[in-house]
């Protein structure tokens, strides 16, 4: 079994880390239906999981709730 690790990294806010990561996992994911992927934040705020977790107000409720 091999691991592919991938970080989304850039020392200034605001430039697109979170959506890219976002984006890019969920896509790996639909082009990988058997693949276990596991997305970790490392920032604070955590909103990745946000999109992760339904998006929008939904998506903002689970990420409170976790
Ligand atoms: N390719 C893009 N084109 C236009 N807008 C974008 C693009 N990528 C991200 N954005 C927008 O830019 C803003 C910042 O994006 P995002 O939250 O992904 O950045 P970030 O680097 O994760 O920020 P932070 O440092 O606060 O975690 C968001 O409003 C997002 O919708
Ligand atoms: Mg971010």
């Amino acid at each position: 079994m091999s691991i592919k690790v991938y970080a989304f990294y850039n020392n200034k806010g605001g430039v697109g880390k979170t959506t890219l990561c976002s984006n890019a996992s969920i896509l790996y994911a639909e082009n990988n239906p058997e693949a276990q992927i596991l997305v970790i934040d490392m920032c604070p705020q955590a909103n990745i999981y946000q999109f992760l977790l339904g998006g929008g107000k939904k998506g903002y409720e689970n990420n409170q709730n976790l």
